[in-house]
């Protein structure tokens, strides 16, 4: 098989990269190891930035998105039990939309499969070699077939666990990580969201999220211990201990119903550094995770795959190399902002164990600091909204 940019993993990244790139009139080959209704199956992320709308519209993918997506203009941050609202659109002229990813990633396969792309599913054994050749190779395993795939650059878009990251030396390679003592324990459930707009709140009993999807389906999380399984919750329990958190007065209006959807997740930030490798370039998740409070991890991995489109682009339209040689320094200085924030975010809103009464009390006098300084909550704000390209 042969193409011009090999690409492991049909995530939001995988997906986007190959649509950009056809778009260019690119040849694109995407592998993964799951199939499309698993991958659509996958409940995560839930708000886009400005830019990851801009890239989705960029792409021919964001019919669906204006008519469905619920454009928001601010969230509530809360504090047992005092609220202040961080006005987005008054403090940085912007708003950010809630869309599914799991509608994200339905919306690309459906133009990709209508352009027919060219996909390998349920693949095994994805093995990257000679990435530092003129002739790179994706080989692996698909159907009881040994296939592999010649290509100039290989897409490393294959999320945490994957293995493109993996194929840079550990001579190379430099790794940062943080893992947080907790999780957060999600749920979804059809019932109208308990607010217009999210709430994070930081509770004595740990912190909790009310999201949403739509107007009648709500997201909700909670922060759990680490050695909990989703069996340890039941829907009663869960309702309670979000009713406590979210406060009496904001608890009153929840709708509560049987869950469709309950997982846990591990939280944790994370950078490999660099970005390429020789003929690989990881974007996405494979290079980087964070802690799920700034609802940032769709939205870097979305910026990774614009910057790497274009500088992909540029080569093959223009014959110009210089945006593939600065593609790993340009998205890590985003990238490290983007950690920054969520780890600030993070810090401010869990219950963290090994806190002392002198560190709650600076979560406490930054809440406060917060709600009095437009300056402050025009920070955040920022951030939420989406950080500039470059
Ligand atoms: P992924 O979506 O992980 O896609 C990677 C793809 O590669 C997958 O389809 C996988 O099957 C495939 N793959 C993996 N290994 C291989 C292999 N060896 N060979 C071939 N294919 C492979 N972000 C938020 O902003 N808000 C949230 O609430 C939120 N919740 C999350 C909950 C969970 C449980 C997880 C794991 C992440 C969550 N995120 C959230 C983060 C967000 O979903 C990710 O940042 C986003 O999915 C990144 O997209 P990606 O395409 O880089 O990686
Ligand atoms: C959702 C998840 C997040 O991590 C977040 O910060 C906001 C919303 C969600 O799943 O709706």
């Amino acid at each position: 098989v042969k193409t011009q940019v090999c690409i492991i993993g049909a995530g939001p990244a995988g997906l986007l990269l190959s649509q950009l790139l056809a778009n260019a009139g690119i040849d694109t080959v995407v592998l993964d190891r799951r199939d499309r209704a698993y991958i659509e199956g996958r409940i995560r992320a839930g708000v886009l930035e400005r830019g990851t709308v801009a890239a989705l519209e960029d792409a021919g993918v964001a019919d669906r998105l204006h008519r469905e997506g619920l454009p928001h203009d601010g969230f509530d941050l809360a504090f047992d039990g005092e609220r202040h609202r961080i006005d987005l659109k008054a403090l940085t002229g912007k708003s950010v939309m809630v869309y599914g990813q799991t509608e994200v990633t339905r919306d690309l396969f459906d133009r990709r499969f209508a352009e027919a792309q060219r996909f390998f599913f349920n693949v095994d054994n994805v093995t990257p070699d000679d990435l530092t050749s003129d002739a790179p190779r994706v080989h692996f395993r698909h159907e009881g077939r040994d296939v592999t795939v010649e290509c100039d650059y290989v897409a490393g878009c294959d999320g945490f666990h994957g293995v493109s990251r993996k194929a840079i030396p550990d001579a190379v390679l430099r790794t940062y990580e943080r893992v947080y003592p907790f999780g957060w324990l999600g749920i979804m459930v059809d019932r109208p969201p308990v607010s217009h707009e999210l709430i994070y709140a930081n509770h004595a009993r740990g912190f909790a999220l009310a999201s949403m999807r739509s107007k009648t389906r709500s997201r909700y999380y909670v922060q759990c211990d680490l050695t909990d399984r989703v069996e340890d919750w039941s829907d009663d329990r869960f309702w309670e201990e979000l009713s406590v958190r979210l406060g009496v007065e904001t608890a009153a209006r929840l709708e509560t119903g049987p869950s469709f959807e309950k997982s846990i997740a591990p939280l944790r930030s994370f950078v490999a550094e660099p970005m390429r490798h020789g003929a690989l370039f990881l974007a996405g998740d494979a290079a980087h995770i964070v802690p799920p409070a700034g609802a940032k991890g769709l939205n870097l991995a979305v910026a990774d795959v614009r910057l790497l489109a274009r500088a992909l682009t540029a080569h093959y339209r223009d014959g110009n190399d210089s945006h593939l040689d600065t593609y790993s320094e340009a998205a890590l200085r985003r990238v490290w902002k983007v950690e920054r924030f969520s780890w600030q975010l993070s810090t401010l809103m869990h219950q963290f164990p090994e806190n002392s009464p002198f560190e709650k009390r600076m979560q406490r006098a930054e809440f406060d600091y917060l709600a009095g300084s437009e300056a402050a909550s025009r920070s955040i704000a920022e951030n939420y909204v989406g950080l500039p390209l470059e």
